[in-house]
């Protein structure tokens, strides 16, 4: 499984880019707005800031939401630079404007995904990922890892080449989870990330070694 670090925090994906376990970057406009990002050249700066430290995918999400604009600017995103994937959301214009995308060359992400019909159009028409928000159907009382499951089946089945990315990560357990029901990617907050690193006893394990190197 691919890992993706989901911020537009350029500290943050260094940090997580010199563990070495880095595959990639996604972004979202909530995200890039925490950052302060605003106007067409500062966001396109970023992603160039972001594309330089990260030799990986990165996805750039597009703003508009009708076919003619998410195109055009899809467009300029992917002139960035070759790793830049562009993020369209899950509604009836981004399904069209993925076909565009993949007919074109243009890779894509297709966001806001929350059931196996809307992977399915998306596949369908190309999109290079589909990400379904874990965290966020979770949130709303269901099982969010139970949609990983199914599309993980339906993909294979259908020998679709898209990629799941588990997408709303909020924790350790996630990522694990995502891991075992064979997401191809998660894109995950640095703290999920550094999550994976603890636990109780190796906290203990380790302060007993120091110790006992001191008899040495
Ligand atoms: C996916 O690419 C999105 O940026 C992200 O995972 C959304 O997560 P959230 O539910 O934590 O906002």
């Amino acid at each position: 499984m691919k890992f993706f670090i989901d911020t537009g925090n350029l500290a943050q994906i260094k940090e997580a880019n010199d563990l070495g376990i880095l595959d990639g970057v996604t972004t979202n406009p909530t995200l890039m707005a925490k950052e302060g990002i605003k106007g067409e050249e500062a966001i396109a700066q970023h992603y160039k800031a972001i594309c330089e430290m990260v030799d990986g995918d990165i996805s750039a999400e597009v703003l508009s939401t009708d076919f003619a604009t998410i195109v055009e600017e899809g467009k300029k995103l992917a002139a960035i630079h070759p790793n830049i994937v562009v993020k369209v959301p899950m509604i009836k214009d981004g399904v069209k404007a993925i076909k565009w995308f993949t007919d074109n060359g243009i890779r894509t992400n297709c966001t806001l995904i929350f059931s196996a019909g809307q992977a399915i159009l998306a596949a369908k028409a190309g999109a290079s990922y589909v990400s379904p928000f874990i965290g966020r159907i979770d949130d709303s009382g269901w099982d969010g890892m139970e949609l990983i499951g199914q599309l993980r089946h339906i993909f294979d089945v259908q020998n679709y080449k898209t990629e799941i990315l588990a997408a709303s990560i909020r924790n350790a357990l996630h990522i694990i989870k995502a891991a075992e029901l064979g997401a191809d990617v998660c894109t995950c907050p640095l703290s999920s990330i550094l999550g994976l690193l603890k636990h109780p006893l190796t906290d203990i394990g380790l302060a007993q070694f120091l110790e006992d190197a001191k008899k040495m």
